[in-house]
């Protein structure tokens, strides 16, 4: 068998780093890093008096009708911040239409939901704690509930001192905002990769990501949350089955009312994507590979082969990020005012 020459081996190695480099440089230039800092949101600015109180209504089931939804029932942050899927169940065991998306970095997304109705995260918070589907309460619920318990009573005074009074719904919302603004996971081994750190990803997450850059999935995933920017149809290129787009679920149209948008959806964010099965807004793909294999159909028109899907998949892994140690947080002792559950 010929010897390489030692100085063809050098060159060799010096030009699969170059090729390497290459790929970091055009990864460089259409994803970002996640922040360590906590971002910054809209007209709420994050005090960590708002963060530990939003915790707080996070996890507490008496915002809801029942007395036993909170969001975390759905948002799971103990499960990539989703629920078991495939839809959400909610109040009275009733079965919602669409699959929970998570919390987890949610505050980069240009808008809320899967159609994107929402324009933030302070919006956003306000629908669940109504949805019938969800934890069909009522504002004064909330309110009378809040109210009837002093500890929550002085955190809002002190959360929000210009607020007269300071138990509002506006600023349920805006402390829920607050602390789902801290619920980001920086450090993924992509974000060290994007930051210079050529060993930070495999040989095989780095075929994936190249495949992922040159198929074309990054003209949609792409941005901090590789995905969750912009809008398109949920089969560009071919129809998806029924059961993974139903029919009665017209995606964007519902908010624009333009024919074009019928069955468009918001670029799903890819952060975390591996410890969230099922898959898409009907939750009805449990495996990574398969959902990466129906979008180089739907989306590409291409039919991956099993090693494309393979390493794309090990590419979709290195996404997977630091996620925030929560304690979970000791609720006030309801008092004789605090409304019943009503089941
Ligand atoms: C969507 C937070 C309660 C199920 C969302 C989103 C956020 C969120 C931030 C949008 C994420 C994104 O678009 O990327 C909250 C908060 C809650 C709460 C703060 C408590 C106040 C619940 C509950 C359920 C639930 C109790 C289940 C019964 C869902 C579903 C969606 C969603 C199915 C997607 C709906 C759609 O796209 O139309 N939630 N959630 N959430 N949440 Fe919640
Ligand atoms: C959803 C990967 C190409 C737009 C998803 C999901 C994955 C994924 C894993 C499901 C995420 C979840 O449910 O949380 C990929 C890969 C691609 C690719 C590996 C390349 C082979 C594209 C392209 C577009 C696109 C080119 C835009 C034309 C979307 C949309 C969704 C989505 C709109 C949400 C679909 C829904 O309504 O459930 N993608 N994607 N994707 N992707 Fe892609």
């Amino acid at each position: 068998m010929r010897r390489l020459s030692a100085a063809t081996a050098v060159l060799l190695v010096a030009s699969q780093a170059i090729a390497h480099d290459d790929v970091m440089l055009a990864a460089g230039r259409i994803f970002k890093p996640i922040p360590s800092a906590t971002p910054a949101v809209n007209d709420n600015p994050v005090t960590d008096e708002k963060v530990k109180l939003g915790k707080m209504l996070f996890f507490d089931p008496r915002l809801s009708a029942s007395g036993i939804i909170s969001c975390n029932t759905c948002h799971n942050l103990g499960t990539g911040g989703v629920d078991a899927g495939p839809t959400s169940v909610g109040h009275g065991w009733k079965k919602g239409a669409r699959r929970a998306p998570t919390v987890y970095n949610a505050v980069f997304n240009v808008a809320q939901f899967w159609d994107g109705r929402a324009p933030d995260l302070k919006e956003q918070a306000k629908g669940p704690v109504q949805a019938t589907a969800e934890m069909n309460a009522t504002p004064d619920h909330v309110m009378s509930t809040l109210n009837s318990m002093n500890v929550y009573v002085a955190m809002f005074k002190t959360a929000f001192p210009d607020s007269t009074p300071p138990v509002t719904f506006e600023n349920v919302a805006k402390a829920i905002e607050a602390f789902e603004a801290t619920l980001t996971t920086p450090a993924a081994p992509f974000d060290q990769y994007l930051n210079g750190d050529g060993s930070a990803l495999n040989d095989q997450q780095k075929a994936g990501l190249k495949l992922f850059m040159d198929k074309g999935c990054s003209s949609c995933h792409n941005g901090v949350n590789i995905g969750g920017q912009g809008y398109f149809p949920f089969g560009v290129m071919e129809k998806p089955d029924t059961k993974l787009r139903p029919t009665a679920d017209k995606g964007r149209f519902a908010v624009t009312r333009v024919a074009s948008d019928e069955y468009v959806f918001r670029v799903a964010p890819l952060r975390n994507v591996a410890l969230r099965a099922p898959y898409f807004h009907s939750g009805q793909v449990w495996s990574l590979k398969q959902a990466v294999g129906v979008m180089g159909e739907v989306q590409l028109g291409e039919k991956l082969s099993d090693k494309e899907e393979n390493d794309i998949v090990a590419f979709l892994n290195s996404l997977t990020g630091q996620l925030p140690k929560i304690e979970y947080p000791i609720l006030p002792t309801r008092t004789n005012e605090t409304p019943p559950p009503s089941l």
